[in-house]
């Protein structure tokens, strides 16, 4: 356990955003944090390493960080795996290893920056996949009482990037383990853009070759938040009604879409955001990623608020374009 007063967060944002917490803790097991919780200063925040962070100003709280650790199988049953992960084990770490091993189900969540407890939260997704697919158990403790509780998959509410505990939940419980349920028989889910063509351009999809593809593409449009500091997308994609698109794409009919559940429609924020010519302007220190709209970065020194400035800017000018009212995908604090 290690425990920091006047704790600069500078590095447990991805942004880079230079703000102190009152108290920082950080906690390798269950154990600890139960004994620890009735000593701290409220309110407390849990965080992951902060890439879908904004802060806003100082936190006058304690801010926990867990750092518990270890990839456990916890049992096999025919071409299943079921594998037990600290909430402080590096989400890419994971996937390294999965993809070492051979089992199959997160490879096109490669290189998403952050830990495995945030991930379980934040449902976070790309190229086809999304990690509630493989959740079996999200492991926690309530934080008004220090019990033990187990949320199921469906228990955890899981929409896209939303789940209870960002929701009903927030700021309840600490995630200590996440129980994944993945394959030993190969499940490749190709069909996301450029995927598959790069896959066969490094030979078949074989796991590592999966891993590799879905890397380059990242590398090519996402910025390097150790280079540039950035959340990834700072948006989500709007989901309207199936009327509403027909309206838009009769107006602009190259808008870039997606189907989703319940006869809706997934818009792309980074189509909207470019075609509304955001792409690599910026005001002040906070711009717009010049290779993926949906990116705003931190071009150095930006405050917070700096950030906020542009992404309200760009609020107000998608609704005004398009009608579509664009809602953030990275938290503010
Ligand atoms: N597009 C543009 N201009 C842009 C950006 C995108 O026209 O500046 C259009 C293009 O047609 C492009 C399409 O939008 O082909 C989709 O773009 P991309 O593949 O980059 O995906 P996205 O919808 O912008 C989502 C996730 C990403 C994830 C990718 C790949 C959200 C909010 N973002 O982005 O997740 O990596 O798909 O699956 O759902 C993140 O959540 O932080 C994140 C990076």
């Amino acid at each position: 356990m290690k425990i920091t007063e006047y704790c600069s967060l500078a590095r447990y944002n991805t942004f880079g955003i230079d703000v102190t917490a009152d108290c920082m803790v950080e906690w390798a097991s269950a154990d600890e944090l139960i004994a620890l919780l009735p000593e701290l200063k409220r309110p407390l925040l849990m965080i992951g390493s902060g890439s879908n962070l904004l802060f806003t100003g100082n936190f006058h709280g304690t801010v926990l960080h867990s750092t518990v650790d270890g990839i456990d199988v916890i049992a096999e049953q025919g071409s299943q795996i079921t594998v037990r992960v600290g909430s402080g084990v590096k989400w890419d770490d994971f996937v390294a290893y999965a993809v070492l091993n051979g089992w199959w189900g997160i490879e096109n969540l490669t290189g998403i920056p952050g830990e495995v407890g945030a991930a379980a939260v934040q449902n976070i997704g790309a190229y086809g996949v999304e990690v509630k697919d493989v959740i079996d158990t999200v492991q926690t403790i309530r934080l008004s009482d220090c019990t033990r509780c187990d949320f199921s998959n469906a228990e955890c509410g899981y929409g896209y990037r939303q789940s209870i505990f960002k929701n009903e939940l927030k700021g309840q419980y600490a995630v200590t383990h996440v129980i994944f349920r993945l394959s030993l028989t190969p499940q490749p889910k190709l069909e996301y853009g450029a995927l598959e063509h790069e896959v066969a351009r490094l030979g078949g999809p074989a796991l590592a070759n999966i891993r590799s593809a879905v890397r380059t593409i990242r590398e090519s449009k996402l910025p390097d938040p150790a280079v540039l500091g950035n959340a990834g997308s700072f948006f989500m994609n709007p989901v309207i009604p199936a009327a509403q698109f027909e309206r838009l794409k009769s107006e602009f009919p190259d808008v870039v879409s997606f189907p989703a559940d319940n006869g809706m429609v997934k818009v792309s924020a980074g189509w909207l955001i470019d075609r509304a010519g955001w792409k690599g302007r910026s005001i002040g220190p906070a711009a717009v990623y010049e290779r993926q709209a949906l990116v705003l970065v931190n071009r150095g020194g930006a405050t917070g608020s700096d950030i906020i400035r542009l992404a309200d800017a760009i609020i107000k000018d998608i609704e005004e374009k398009f009608g579509i009212t664009l809602k953030t995908e990275v938290n503010y604090i």
